[in-house]
């Protein structure tokens, strides 16, 4: 950058500073709940600690807080560097970190309070709901205004990832949430039956496809090469797996609904479009991995790398194992059962927040002005407490959740059960004992992290700290 912009790193840093606390937040909550389905009186009996009331805390402040803090911060610093130009609106891009942080607080206590629309991931009431409406029209305006603006001709890869997470999200969570008001907490939606399922899991899955995974894949697109040293690996597959990832997630929703009242060639049109699935998201699992081509050697002494790549492998694992428990035969096994948890975790714990991870890390010293964080030692720690939390918990819950569909459905000659419900369930627990562990493990290299963010904080000059910082010459 040769003009003196200056970038708007502050609602970065604030997104990236409240994505380690909110990560370990809502982890906090899925190791209380993973605790309470072994030791079920835990929180003795208060209604707004009770399972069904945390539970939804534990998934929005995952999704919500964490996931949503981190692509926040990606994004806009992606945008501004892609861009050579600064975010399109301060008083906008303050008005998303603010806004946001306030749907969560909201979120935080509403929930407990058992105040829901019931729909998994759409809980929120609708003052709520109205809240996040505004706040990711402002996103919306500053990330393509900022677009707009650019002062090179090219639109990078990672930019088209975000930006169609952002549209597609604002278009998911209205559609949703349309709903007519009864009170300032309760409302009812505008469909019903079978059309309020299907549109429920058309928005449920894509959450996953352009929450969880679109938006991801632009960090991914930005960080890893960024990371290596190495530009993308084919451009070409970075065009292709776009379009196909965007043309076939939107389809896919139905498999949530196999064997409901969802007219049967929906559902097999959902497992179609499911299997078709696995080509472009390994598409982009091998873009990414193979950006390391030439480069492979970086990963013996770089562990911000190492999340990355061990991040891309995950994403190919859940994204192989979607597809088959699409499959409506594999999937009269797996649905209710804890497999299906373990997949929700290979993708949660080892693709979103391990790449989340891995891009902060690289991120906060450069918004620090900094050559590195405070200590690779322990960024080196928290490697492998995610990795061995997460294998401990999708394993445990592959072993548990293929346990209970085979035991569910074995009949004794005269068509009785063979097991009863609470059988199943003692041989359960040690495998959620084996979670729980997983999970503690996971959790604790969170705090290794928040330490070493604030050694890193603290080593920063005091300018750096404060003020919006000078666009640095690497663009
Ligand atoms: C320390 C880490 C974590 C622990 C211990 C944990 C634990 C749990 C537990 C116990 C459940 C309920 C399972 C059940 O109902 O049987 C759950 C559900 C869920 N968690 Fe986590 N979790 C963790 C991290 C995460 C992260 C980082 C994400 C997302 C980025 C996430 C996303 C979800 C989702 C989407 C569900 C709902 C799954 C479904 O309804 O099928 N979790 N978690
Ligand atoms: C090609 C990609 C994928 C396909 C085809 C796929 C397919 C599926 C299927 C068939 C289910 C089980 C539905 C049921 O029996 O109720 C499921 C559940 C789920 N998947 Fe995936 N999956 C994919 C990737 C991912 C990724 C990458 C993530 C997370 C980052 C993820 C998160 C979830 C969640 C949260 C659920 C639980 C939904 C619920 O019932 O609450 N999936 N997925």
């Amino acid at each position: 950058m040769s003009h003196a912009t200056t970038y708007n790193d502050k609602v970065v840093r604030q997104f990236a500073v409240m994505t380690v606390i909110w990560g370990i937040v809502g982890m906090l909550v899925g190791v209380i709940i993973a605790a309470q389905l072994i030791w079920p009186d835990l929180t003795m009996g208060i209604s707004w600690l009770s399972y069904g009331r945390l539970r939804p805390l534990h998934t929005n402040a995952v999704i919500f807080a964490f996931g949503g803090s981190a692509l926040f911060a990606t994004s806009y610093y992606c945008v501004q560097r892609t861009c050579h130009a600064r975010l399109f609106s301060n008083a906008l891009a303050s008005f998303t970190f603010w806004g946001w942080q306030a749907v969560i607080v909201g979120a935080a206590i509403t929930l407990p309070l058992g105040l829901t629309m019931g729909k998994e991931y759409a809980e929120l009431i609708w003052p709520l709901a109205i809240l996040i409406a505004l706040v990711w029209v402002a996103y919306a305006i500053v990330f393509f205004g900022t677009i707009v603006k650019r002062q090179v001709k090219h639109i990078y890869v990672a930019n088209w990832f975000f930006g169609a997470f952002i549209l597609t999200v604002a278009v998911l969570h209205i559609v949703n949430n349309l709903a007519m008001p009864a009170t300032l907490t309760h409302s009812y939606p505008i469909y019903s039956g079978t059309v309020d399922a299907m549109v429920q899991w058309w928005y449920g899955h894509n959450a996953v496809g352009f929450f969880l995974t679109a938006g991801f894949l632009g960090m991914m697109y930005y960080f890893v090469p960024k990371q290596a040293g190495r530009p993308v690996y084919s451009y070409r597959l970075s065009i292709v797996h776009f379009w196909s990832l965007i043309a076939i997630y939107m389809w896919a929703g139905p498999h949530h609904l196999h064997y409901t009242a969802l007219p049967d060639w929906v559902q097999t049109l959902g497992m179609v479009f499911s299997l078709m699935l696995l080509a472009p998201s390994w598409g982009g699992m091998i873009n990414g991995i193979m950006t390391l081509s030439g480069a492979w050697h970086k990963l013996r002494t770089d562990p911000i790398l190492r999340f990355m790549i061990v991040a891309l492998s995950f994403y190919g694992m859940s994204t192989f194992e979607g597809p088959m428990m699409s499959i409506k035969t594999v999937n009269a096994l797996s649905h209710y059962t804890d497999w299906t948890i373990g997949h929700v975790h290979s993708g949660a714990l080892g693709w979103v927040a391990m790449i989340s991870i891995g891009s902060l890390y690289s991120l906060f010293p450069r918004l620090l002005g900094l050559p590195s964080m405070y200590s690779t030692r322990l960024i080196e720690w928290h490697f492998w407490t995610s990795t061995i939390g997460t294998v401990l918990y999708i394993v445990a819950m592959w072993i548990a959740g293929v346990m209970q569909g085979l035991m569910w459905r074995t009949f004794n000659d005269d068509g009785t059960l063979t097991y009863t419900f609470i059988e199943v369930l003692k041989l359960t627990e040690p495998f959620y004992l084996l979670r729980l562990l997983g999970g503690v493990i996971f959790l604790s290299g969170m705090f290794i992290m928040l330490y070493n963010l604030i050694k890193t904080w603290q080593m920063a000059p005091a300018s750096e700290r404060e003020v919006p910082v000078r666009a640095p010459a690497h663009a």
